[in-house]
């Protein structure tokens, strides 16, 4: 079924839209928009009562559907705000990032920023649909485009390696895979490979209590990198998915160190994930990042849960003691 058909089997439907794709939202339908500024400052309290006082003006009611076109920063607070508005509405999501494609958009993870703090006010609530339209991802800048393909590489390492070794492939043959019509039909089955990976795993364990967890592969460092360079104005900038390439060849090294994973994955993890134009060096040295990684929401008091692949296509959970 086409999108546009799936969005009439609802009697009312209100959109939440970043603003840069508005031509996109354009084309599903005569529905009411409601536009964002799709920054990470925006995603706050502020920005979700913004959203539930315009549902309100427009007589949105319990049957309403709230439609979120956007990125993450979209998704996650169009879904807190439906989670919210009148104790509840349903939501579903339109992503227009790779990265919300195979990652944000899934899973019903919602919430904002509170000051400095990320993500931390939210609830976890499940999107009626997330619906996949790929044309979108034409106009995503270059670089949004390499931090969804990391998450990407990330999904596939944790579950998948044949569909790891595909992407390898057509990255290498296509490095700009929605050009051509070839590349394009490949890398939307593999979007649709990543998303049911992400997908699975929350089926077995939607409040991540146990295999969820493994969907942080890589983001121990990820998230310990991103604090470290807020620290200082002149420090490197990395997006999300380029810290978490990091994260993940780093915690390739730890497996290997440890002797879980098998030797050679750092080295293949770092080549494969260079090749896709991704970052795979730690920015300063690792003893900079450990105070960090102790305040990882992943933390206990001394130790710290790691996701630690063995090979491509499985992690395991090891908690670990600096
Ligand atoms: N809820 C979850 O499970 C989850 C998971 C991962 C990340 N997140 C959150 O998602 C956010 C990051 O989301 P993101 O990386 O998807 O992107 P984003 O929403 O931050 O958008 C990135 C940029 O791309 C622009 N953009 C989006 N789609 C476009 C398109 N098709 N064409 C042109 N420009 C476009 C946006 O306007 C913005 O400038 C973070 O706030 C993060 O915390 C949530
Ligand atoms: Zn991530």
């Amino acid at each position: 079924m086409g999108i546009k058909a799936q969005l009439r089997k609802y009697r009312r439907i209100f959109i939440v839209c970043d603003r840069n794709v508005a031509s996109f939202a354009g084309t599903l339908g005569n529905y009411p928009i409601y536009y964002l500024e799709a920054r990470e400052e925006n995603k706050n309290m502020d920005g979700v009562l913004g959203i539930c006082r315009w549902l309100l003006e427009q007589n949105a009611d319990r049957q309403a559907l709230l439609l979120s076109v956007g990125g993450g920063i979209t998704s996650d607070m169009a879904g807190f705000a439906a989670s919210i508005y009148k104790r509840g509405i349903r939501y579903a999501n339109i992503p227009t990032t790779l990265l919300a494609m195979v990652d944000a958009g899934l899973g019903g993870k919602t919430g904002v920023n509170l000051d400095s703090y990320k993500n931390i006010l939210g609830v976890i609530r499940q999107p009626e649909f997330t619906a996949i339209c790929p044309e979108v991802l034409a106009s995503l800048p270059e670089r949004e485009m390499r931090s969804g393909l990391a998450e990407m590489a990330k999904s596939f390492v944790i579950g998948d390696a044949r569909s790891y070794s595909r992407l390898m492939d057509l990255m290498q043959k296509h490095p700009a895979p929605l050009e051509s019509r070839e590349g394009a039909g490949i890398f939307v089955d593999l979007i649709q490979k990543a998303a049911a990976i992400k997908e699975g795993i929350v089926e077995k364990d939607e409040f991540e209590r146990g295999p969820r967890r493994k969907l942080n592969l890589g983001h121990t460092w990820a998230h310990a990198i991103e604090w470290w360079q807020k620290q200082d104005a002149g420090r490197t900038d990395y997006t999300h998915g380029e810290a978490v390439a990091i994260g993940m060849v780093q915690a390739a090294r730890k497996s290997e160190e440890l002797g879980i994973a098998e030797p050679g994955l750092s080295e293949r993890l770092k080549r494969d994930l260079s090749a896709c134009g991704l970052p795979t060096d730690l920015p300063c040295p690792e003893q900079e990042l450990i105070p960090a990684m102790h305040k990882d929401k992943k933390a206990t008091d001394s130790a710290v849960a790691f996701v630690l692949p063995v090979r491509i296509g499985r992690v395991i959970i090891r908690k670990l003691v600096f």
